[in-house]
């Protein structure tokens, strides 16, 4: 059975809670799914996953949040070969902010930096249209599930 890892960046639990949504619906199609709330680049690196899936909001002015800092300054510090490695980004915020989706973005331009190659567009949930995060996510992992499989 594949394996994906989601691995979430919040502040509000958000994030988290979208990863919590969409999670049954990559098991109904065969993956093997871990939720990562305080990951660590060796969730990524030492055990590669399969598909790496990112849920990453943005907090302070185009910051990370806090329970990702310890894997996002790692990746920035001492990068990583991720050559080979799938995934998949949706970045979450506010589109008052001008660095809307921030974190997502740089983190985005970060995994492809190191070789990661993204299956499908970022997806970007704007809390100012789309106040419940899950709802816009749910549609947009049922398209995404199939470019997976190709
Ligand atoms: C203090 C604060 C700072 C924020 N800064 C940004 C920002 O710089 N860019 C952005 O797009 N959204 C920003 N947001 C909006 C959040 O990213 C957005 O509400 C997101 O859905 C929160 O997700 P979470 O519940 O996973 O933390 C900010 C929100 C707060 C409360």
């Amino acid at each position: 059975m594949p394996n994906l890892k989601i691995f979430v960046a919040t502040v509000y639990g958000g994030a988290l809670d979208v990863a919590e949504q969409i999670s049954p619906l990559f098991e109904q199609a065969g993956f093997d799914v871990e939720i990562f709330e305080q990951p660590t680049l060796d969730d990524l690196t030492v055990e590669r996953p399969d598909v790496a899936l990112f849920c990453i909001s943005t907090t302070g002015s185009g910051d990370y949040p806090g329970n990702f800092m310890e894997f996002a300054n790692a990746l920035h510090e001492k990068g990583a070969d991720l050559n080979g490695l799938r995934y998949g980004l949706i970045a979450m915020g506010d589109s008052s902010y001008d660095t809307f989706c921030g974190a997502g973005r740089k983190f985005d331009a970060l995994l492809q930096e190191y070789g990661a190659t993204r299956v499908g567009e970022r997806f970007e949930i704007d809390a100012m249209e789309d106040y419940m995060a899950d709802e816009a996510a749910l549609p947009w992992a049922e398209t995404w599930i199939p470019e997976l499989k190709r």
